[in-house]
């Protein structure tokens, strides 16, 4: 039991040999963390922004001195970060320079189901897809990564992921938002890395696929950074296959939850610890003395998704620091409360083992649900099982309640992916968008990776009001 052998590890003092430890030496932290370039649109007369992204193939060094190859967006591993504002036209230019069909899921975006990037909209080896969508949601934080069915592990695992930031200017103020100076990605992963360096491991196998032992923080393991200001803002994001974070720092210090997956929360939250499940994000603030240093760390819940203590990244701050906003009282630029009607149409969600959900496997010529433009619905997910999460694509949604109690102030604005423990039932408030396809489907899932490979994930259609009867249940899939 890998429990056991932590503690064993730890104790023969081998934990830092393998990378993990409850306590690490600071001073192991020597790789200055990467940060995602951004990506620099080219901007048409009419204002329309044009982003590239090119999948391939390269060489990263997980271990110094150690290149393996690894996949990425326009380099060797990730991708750039995509910066766009509230109203923004985008136009992408996606080429697959990979050996494989792949996909790009815009995650956590609001658009046109052709648009969303899933297992419909496959890109072949040598083929580019142009996808492009208004701009018109929240601040948020989402991000991108391939969807092609049957193989998002894999994809993700080598490396295929990026940040997707929303601006919105109807209120981000008093929050820092310089790219790279105060405001800062943080993608946490983990792997597991063989001798040489190479990422091992089967995404498919096991319960939950890829635990692994090296935690990454943008691709860096045992990074630090350096901030120069008193407040930093960071986006962080579980990009992991399958690992739960709990995250703290290694002082226990307090900091701010200022938002969640689709959104700012309406006031920031006061916080020790926040935990995240893949695909889940969350921005936080935090506040730094002059000169000091401190580790951000994992440390293990009561799930089974977190094995471990791990120290992610040590940050290093000036020895004087430039001042920075007040945190604000109240986040002008949160989204409104969803409010739920009282004939809301409830669906029900059953997760058992790990392939299936309400016992059907994904087919992708199945349409499972069938929603009607704009609609707020419930859709109550009950795990009678070990723990999973739930996304689903296009929507903000609002957790009602777990097992009938409130979720924690940080995690009640509006998301897209929600943990869900074992053996409880998740209410969730959904907010669905306008754009109607009776065709193209949009999914939702499971967002440990391994599970949604294996067939926890179904598929749903938003049509005109009044249309639902007639749209037909199976699709042409194209694979
Ligand atoms: Cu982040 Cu359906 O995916
Ligand atoms: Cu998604
Ligand atoms: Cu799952």
């Amino acid at each position: 039991n890998r429990r056991q052998f932590l503690a064993a590890a730890a104790l023969s003092g081998l934990a830092s040999a393998c990378g993990s430890a409850s306590a690490s030496d600071p001073t192991t932290f020597r790789t200055e963390l990467r940060v995602p370039p951004l990506l620099d649109p080219k901007v048409d007369k009419d204002g329309t922004r044009r982003f590239t992204l090119t999948m391939r193939r390269g060489l990263s060094e997980f271990l110094p001195g150690r290149p393996v190859e690894t996949w990425g967006f326009n380099g060797p591993l990730l991708g750039p970060t995509i910066r766009a504002a509230r109203g923004d036209e985008i136009r992408m230019t996606v080429t697959n320079r990979l050996d494989e069909v792949s996909t790009v899921h815009w995650h956590g975006m609001r658009l046109p189901a052709k648009m969303d990037g899933g297992p419909h909209q496959p890109i072949e080896p040598g083929a580019t897809w142009n996808p492009h969508w208004t701009i018109d949601q929240p601040a948020a934080t989402s991000w991108y990564h391939p969807h092609p069915h049957g193989q998002t592990a894999r994809h993700v695992y080598r490396g295929l992921a990026g940040m997707f930031i929303v601006d919105d200017d109807r209120g981000e103020a008093g929050l820092p938002s310089r790219y790279g100076v105060d405001d800062i990605p943080l993608i946490l992963q983990d792997k597991n890395l063989a001798e040489d360096g190479s990422p091992t491991g089967d995404p498919l196998k096991g319960t939950f696929g890829i635990l692994g032992d090296h935690m990454l923080v943008n691709g860096t393991h045992r990074g630090f950074l350096n901030v120069g200001t008193e407040r930093v803002r960071f986006r962080i994001l579980n990009g992991s296959n399958a690992r739960m974070y709990h995250l703290t720092f290694a002082d226990g210090r307090s900091f701010h939850v200022v938002g969640g997956d689709a959104g700012l929360l309406a006031a920031p939250v006061e916080v020790e610890r926040v935990s995240l499940t893949p695909g889940e994000r969350v921005e936080v603030v935090v506040a730094f003395t002059a000169g000091e240093q401190v580790l951000l760390r994992t440390v293990s819940g009561s799930d089974d998704i977190d094995e471990g203590d791990f120290d992610l990244l040590k940050i290093v701050a000036a020895p004087r620091l430039t001042a920075s906003p007040r945190l604000p009282g109240r986040l002008a630029g949160a989204p409104a409360p969803i409010v739920v009607p009282s004939n809301a149409t409830v669906r029900r969600f059953r997760l058992n083992g790990h392939d299936a959900i309400n016992g059907k496997e994904m087919d992708m010529s199945r349409i499972d649900e069938v929603v009607p433009a704009g609609a707020v619905e419930i859709w109550e997910v009950e795990n009678t099982v070990y723990p999973h999460n739930f996304h689903i694509h296009e929507v903000a949604f609002q957790v009602i309640d777990v097992d009938g109690q409130k979720p924690a102030g940080y995690a009640s604005g509006h998301k897209d992916t929600v943990y869900v423990p074992s053996k409880s039932t998740v209410r969730l408030a959904v907010q669905f968008g306008r754009f109607t396809d009776p065709g193209t489907p949009y999914m939702y899932h499971c967002h440990i990776l391994r599970h949604e490979d294996s067939g926890m994930m179904g598929q749903f259609v938003i049509v005109p009001p009044g249309t639902a009867n007639q749209v037909p249940r199976t699709i042409a899939a194209h694979h």
